[in-house]
């Protein structure tokens, strides 16, 4: 059975600069490549990953007037999303990302949110048909929380599964906690929320313990290069990533979260499996360059 997934995100375009080293300050550097205009956002990467990965996806999301972003439209379109609630405002800029990607292939990221900030409650609103219909509703920490919260409330009275990816971490409402289902934050997101450096297995016990004790069953911490660990009500595990060279490791979690939404069963009863798709759709993404240039297509991972 096909998933029906909504995802509530921002839409960045990304600039990109790839680097030997990170300068220190005061520092001037020469970049190796300087690329522009790449299609970005954690929402919009993780609506592309969705679809491609073959679920039914439609996207929610606000950019500004000035058509920088248009050029992703025709991503979203060959991914075949509903794009009826990504909408233009007048009120800020398209967000936009500035990120370098060093010669290991990890990165830093500086984020304008410009349009994704003015989401607001009415926005969310407009969709409640879509998300009274959707298996899972998808949120990230670009946009702003009192829209998740609408989303989520309304996904919750529809029986609609919430997963939240806390990220960029910052500290959370009671009121949004209590409605999220699944949360897939990564090792730096899992200490920020929980005050437990992940270091090993006991910290990760530790720190999936404080998010079941806030009443959310499925708690999964992404580890890069040492795959994932979930815990539920059922018991936990870490499930190993596949090992590959990465050379940017840019919207690797976004392709997680969309693999695991695309092929998780609604009881959830296929969990580790999902995960063990997911890992390896993040795995095909470190291993090209750019966020939604890398997120690769079901047949790939075939
Ligand atoms: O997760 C990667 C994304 O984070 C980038 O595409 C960038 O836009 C930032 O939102």
């Amino acid at each position: 059975m096909t998933n029906k997934v909504v995802v509530l995100g921002s839409t960045n375009v990304d600039q990109f600069l790839t680097v030997e080293r990170y300068a220190k300050p005061g520092e001037t550097l020469h970049v190796e490549e300087a690329q522009k205009a790449y299609g970005g956002g954690k929402g919009a990467n993780q609506a592309i990953a969705t679809a491609r990965l073959g679920a039914e996806t439609t996207f929610i999301s606000k950019v500004g007037t000035e058509g920088i972003a248009d050029f992703m439209f025709k991503d979203f379109e060959a991914a075949g999303i509903d794009t009826s609630y990504v909408v233009e405002t007048e009120q800020a800029h398209t967000g936009q990302a500035f990120i370098t990607v060093d010669a290991q292939g990890q990165n830093t990221i500086y984020v304008y949110g410009g349009a994704n900030m003015t989401i607001d409650e009415a926005d969310v609103a407009r969709a409640e048909q879509t998300i009274a219909e959707a298996d899972f509703i998808v949120a990230q920490l670009e946009v702003p929380i009192p829209a998740i919260t609408a989303a989520f409330k309304m996904a919750r009275a529809h029986g609609v599964t919430t997963l939240l990816n806390p990220a960029p971490a910052k500290a959370l409402p009671d009121e949004l906690l209590q409605l999220i289902d699944i949360i897939v934050p990564n090792e730096s997101e899992a200490e920020t929320l929980s005050g437990v450096p992940v270091t090993d297995e006991s910290s990760m016990r530790e720190s999936t313990a404080y998010f079941h004790d806030l009443g959310i069953h499925t708690v999964l911490i992404t580890l890069g290069e040492h795959g994932t660990f979930y815990s539920t009500d059922a018991g936990s595990e870490q499930l190993p990533a596949y090992p590959v060279k990465a050379v940017d490791t840019t919207a690797a979690g976004d392709t997680f979260i969309g693999a695991l939404v695309s092929h998780l069963a609604s009881d959830m009863s296929n969990l580790s499996d999902a995960i063990d798709y997911a890992n390896k759709a993040g795995s095909l993404t470190v291993q090209r360059a750019g966020a939604q240039a890398a997120i690769p297509h079901a047949s790939d991972i075939d």
